[in-house]
């Protein structure tokens, strides 16, 4: 008889640190994938805002809708038996008021069954992660690089000031999160900062010794074109096994060779 996994909670990401566990995490936007991901023992499922890059094709973050991150989380959640399931906030869903982020990141866990929400900013967004934990919604933070401030920023870039990268990591644990995302972040810098919170901290781009890793499922699997960060490694070639699917798809077609007997009904 094989038993259901216990699910991961929040509280066991402190645990995991202060055990010096390492945090395994991706992205994930579907059903099918979340559950590969979730059988493979992936810790955490991220609905990243990354959506707007891999799967709709944009250059940026910027236009994905609280809609589609409800819509795709609950896909994601439905699917996990284990791994703890995180929704990102997108862009304007939670930057106008405390107001709008407790509507926005109370939807997500009245809509979906994830159990957190992820919003980019430190400093200026410590008042509304401790509101949000204040109401019961647990919060994962992301300092260094943040997507949503592209325009401001003018392109990825890697984050060196450390006073900054600190300040602001320091501000959302501080404020009640229960761990915050470093993205390009230099190494060294990341490690400082992760020797000084008590919560964990996960590295995209940031180095061995964060508390864990995240990647974005696309650009660990080689799925879909564009630009590749450095800190990115490719565990497949996605995109090349499925385009050499389909030519022998198209060629079977066009020589009859699909469908055989076997595959049609008498
Ligand atoms: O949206 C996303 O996938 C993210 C990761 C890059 C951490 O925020």
């Amino acid at each position: 008889m094989t038993s259901e996994p216990r699910p991961v909670t929040v509280p066991e990401f402190a645990a995991w640190k202060a055990q010096k566990r390492r945090i395994s995490v991706l992205t994930a936007y579907d059903f099918p994938t979340a559950q590969a991901l979730d059988s493979a023992g992936v810790d955490c499922l991220l609905v990243g805002d990354s959506m707007g890059t891999t799967v709709q094709g944009w250059d940026t973050t910027l236009k994905v809708t609280l809609d589609q991150i409800v819509y795709h989380a609950e896909m994601v959640a439905r699917a996990a038996k284990r791994a703890l399931v995180v929704a990102d906030l997108p862009f304007l869903s939670y930057q106008a008021s405390t107001r709008q982020a407790i509507r926005s990141a109370g939807r997500v866990l009245k809509e979906t069954n994830c159990q957190a929400v992820k919003l980019e900013g430190g400093e200026t967004q410590a008042k509304t992660i401790r509101k949000l934990v204040d109401v019961g919604i647990p919060v994962m933070g992301h300092v260094g690089l943040t997507p949503q401030s592209i325009r401001r920023l003018g392109g990825y870039r890697v984050e060196r000031s450390a006073e900054r990268v600190t300040a602001d990591a320091l501000a959302v644990s501080e404020s009640g999160a229960f761990a915050v995302v470093l993205e390009c972040v230099p190494a060294e810098l990341a490690a400082s900062i992760t020797a000084k919170l008590p919560i964990p901290t996960i590295g995209i781009g940031a180095g061995a010794q964060c508390d864990g890793q995240v990647l974005v499922l696309h650009d660990m699997l080689g799925f879909g074109g564009g630009f590749s960060p450095r800190f990115a490694r490719r565990y497949a070639t996605l995109s090349d096994t499925i385009k050499s699917a389909a030519l022998r798809y198209v060629a079977d077609v066009a020589e009859g060779r699909f469908p055989a007997d076997s595959e049609s009904y008498r």
